[in-house]
């Protein structure tokens, strides 16, 4: 798709994360956000007025019939995504669809066999934002690719807060809620940590076998309405083909903090870092290449770098330059299969 005019996005969800959307297409500048659909009429009215909107609609159906539109961001919660990324393709429209890509296995396949019907739209899902799209990415797979930590046999990875999606998003009662978000951490933030860490193999792993545990219950929110069926906290051991295993720990809303830390260890050397942006840049690398040592490399990360904003651009880029999305249907179902996996088996 090659075009001197803006393109026309409609966002459907105009939450925190819609807001979001809005304003980097208006920085980006190659396209335009001329509809917003919510689902209450209280946040359209608000949205449209914030952000100068003038088509708002509470069916989505209608934004979906204007032909004048190219594109669609779904950031509704994931309950809504399947229904929504099969009416959008068959409206004709390219979709940048917000992680997690569905709620179950069954929701992503359908998500996937639909994208199938429809080759020449393009869906661009977003759990690439924090992991592919980042520098941090690109400089520690291509040190792997490169050799240097001779062959990857383990990944270890373990992240944990005191604090959940609520604070953070104060609306976002959903994300309590397993069947409208899915899971907890495993799903809010696992679709990042497999995207960064099986990305930085090819996503060539398959799994063969896996052991976890997981524990809600933990956390006791101030509003007594608020009740989580989400995991709190878990922790899996997983083993892949050709010999790689995979530690893996996450929580939000456990009783202890956990830095975001992954280490990779390969047969000649090993990394250890902080995969999000706003992570150190330092990665510590010990190798064994003249002499064995211990080395602190620093990722050239500009200063500029937005993963947000990353992500819009990656879009647009798809869209307008033929750029190959750097997040599939089918890689977000394959990743989401994993964390439904880890979700399910509690026991060895
Ligand atoms: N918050 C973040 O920073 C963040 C970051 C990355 C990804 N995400 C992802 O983005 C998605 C949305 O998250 P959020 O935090 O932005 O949630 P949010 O603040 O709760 O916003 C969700 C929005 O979706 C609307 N909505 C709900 N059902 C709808 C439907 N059937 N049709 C149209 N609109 C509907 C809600 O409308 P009403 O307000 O009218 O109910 C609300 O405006 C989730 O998949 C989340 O995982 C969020």
């Amino acid at each position: 798709m090659k075009s001197d005019q803006k393109l026309n996005i409609g966002i459907i969800g105009a939450g925190m994360i819609g807001g979001v959307h809005i304003g980097n297409f208006r920085r980006d500048g190659r396209a335009e956000v001329t509809w917003i659909a919510s689902r209450t009429q209280e946040t359209l009215d608000r949205k449209m007025k914030k952000h100068g909107i003038s088509n708002g609609t509470l069916d989505y159906k209608e934004l979906l019939n204007d032909p004048s539109l190219d594109a669609v961001v779904i950031a509704s919660p994931p309950f809504t995504h399947a229904q929504l990324v099969c009416d959008a393709l068959d409206a004709g429209k390219h979709v940048l669809l917000e992680k997690p890509l569905a709620t179950d296995i069954k929701e992503g396949q359908t998500i996937v066999d639909k994208t199938k019907q429809h080759p020449d739209l393009l869906v661009l899902e977003c759990s690439c934002r924090h992991a592919r799209l980042q520098p941090k990415f690109g400089f520690i797979k291509e040190m792997i690719a490169a050799g240097k930590l001779g062959e990857i046999y383990h990944i270890h990875h373990q992240a944990a807060s005191r604090g959940t999606f609520i604070e953070y998003n104060p609306d976002g009662s959903w994300a309590l809620d397993k069947a409208l978000a899915g899971g907890g951490p495993f799903i809010d933030w696992g679709v990042y940590d497999l995207s960064f860490h099986l990305g930085l193999l090819d996503d060539r792993p398959a799994l063969q076998n896996l052991c976890s545990f997981t524990q809600n219950g933990l956390k006791v929110y101030p509003d007594p309405e608020l009740k989580a069926d989400v995991e709190e906290h878990g922790a899996a051991w997983m083993q892949f083909d050709h010999g790689l295993t995979y530690v893996y720990e996450r929580g939000s809303g456990v009783h202890m903090e956990l830095p975001n830390q992954t280490r990779i260890y390969g047969t000649k050397g090993g990394l250890l870092f902080g995969f999000c942006s706003w992570d150190s840049p330092l990665v510590d690398f010990f190798h064994t290449d003249e002499k064995e040592r211990h080395e602190k490399l620093e990722i050239p990360h500009p200063k500029s770098h937005d993963d947000n904003m990353a992500l819009t651009s990656h879009f647009l880029d798809c869209l307008l330059e033929n750029t190959t999305p750097a997040m599939t249907v089918e890689l977000a179902a394959k990743h989401l299969e994993i964390l439904f996996a880890l979700l399910s088996k509690t026991t060895c």
